[in-house]
């Protein structure tokens, strides 16, 4: 669970994306706090890929990012997406960026000693194996041969082992199995309990708000409702929209 104070790790201020013109994001400030998992939820097209695309510091399609992004009291926001990564703010994107034509093996074999700051935790393949049994049961099959959740979990593994601060995750429920979303999503819980700073971007709000901590609802860019996950669940936004709960 959160503990209050100075454990912020990873923060944007004044956060702006626009795409030719036209403001797909703007957030005042959101945060991210070690060992917590910050759910982002909203509907298609709400920003939430913009949002944590402009925080890792990917451009897909030229947008004009502004605002602060700091990880751990370092400002990020000059750094391109590489610096960023290697600072320790990592992105598992839709599609999972994994090797295809590689075997699980070699995905996670080609990431060994980046950087090595003490007070980061840099994941072996063995660890990786321990986090997802299944991975390891794969081990030489190719990426492009793996279902839905093994890429997920492979994706979430070379996260790891890159040494997160601070580790998001776009729509990683998408397509898997009902079992796999809860085991996909268990592991955010498992990380942040040893200190990581999660945060985790859903459709799938049923299944998220039983994960996170606080949860953010995204509207056309905008943050229309943030809280605690248990005070969310009966948010009539929430609620209507996203639980399909009439009354309670
Ligand atoms: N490369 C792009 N060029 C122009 N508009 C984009 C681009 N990517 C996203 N958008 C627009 O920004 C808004 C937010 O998109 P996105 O962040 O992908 O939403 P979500 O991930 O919540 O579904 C949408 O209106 C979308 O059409
Ligand atoms: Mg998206």
């Amino acid at each position: 669970m959160t503990d209050p104070g100075d454990s912020i790790v990873l923060q944007a201020n004044g956060l702006r994306v626009a795409y030719a013109g036209n403001t797909a994001l703007s957030i005042d400030q959101i945060e991210v706090r070690r060992g917590e998992v910050l759910g982002v939820v909203g509907a298609n097209g709400a920003g939430k890929s913009t949002l944590v695309n402009a925080l890792a510091g990917w451009s897909r399609g030229s947008p004009r990012v502004s605002g602060q992004v700091m990880l751990d009291g370092v400002d990020l926001s000059t750094m391109p997406a590489h610096d960023r990564a290697r600072a320790g703010l990592l992105l598992v994107p839709e599609g999972k960026l994994v090797f295809g034509e590689m075997t699980v093996d070699e995905n996670l074999s080609s990431l060994v000693g980046m950087s090595q700051d003490a007070d980061r935790r840099f994941y072996d393949r063995a660890a990786v194996f321990e986090l997802f049994p299944r991975l390891s049961e794969r081990r030489n099959h190719l990426g492009s041969q793996l279902s839905g959740g093994e890429r997920q979990m492979l994706g979430i593994g070379r996260a790891l082992m890159l040494g997160p601060r601070a580790l998001m995750l776009d729509e990683p429920s998408i397509g898997l199995a009902p079992r796999l979303v809860s085991t996909v999503l268990q592991t955010m819980r498992t990380l942040a309990s040893t200190g990581l700073a999660v945060l985790l971007v859903e459709q799938n709000v049923r299944a998220a708000i039983d994960v996170v901590d606080r949860l953010v609802l995204l509207e056309r860019g905008r943050v229309v409702a943030q809280g605690p996950s248990d005070a969310m669940r009966n948010d009539p936004r929430i609620a209507q929209a996203y639980l399909g709960a009439s009354s309670t």
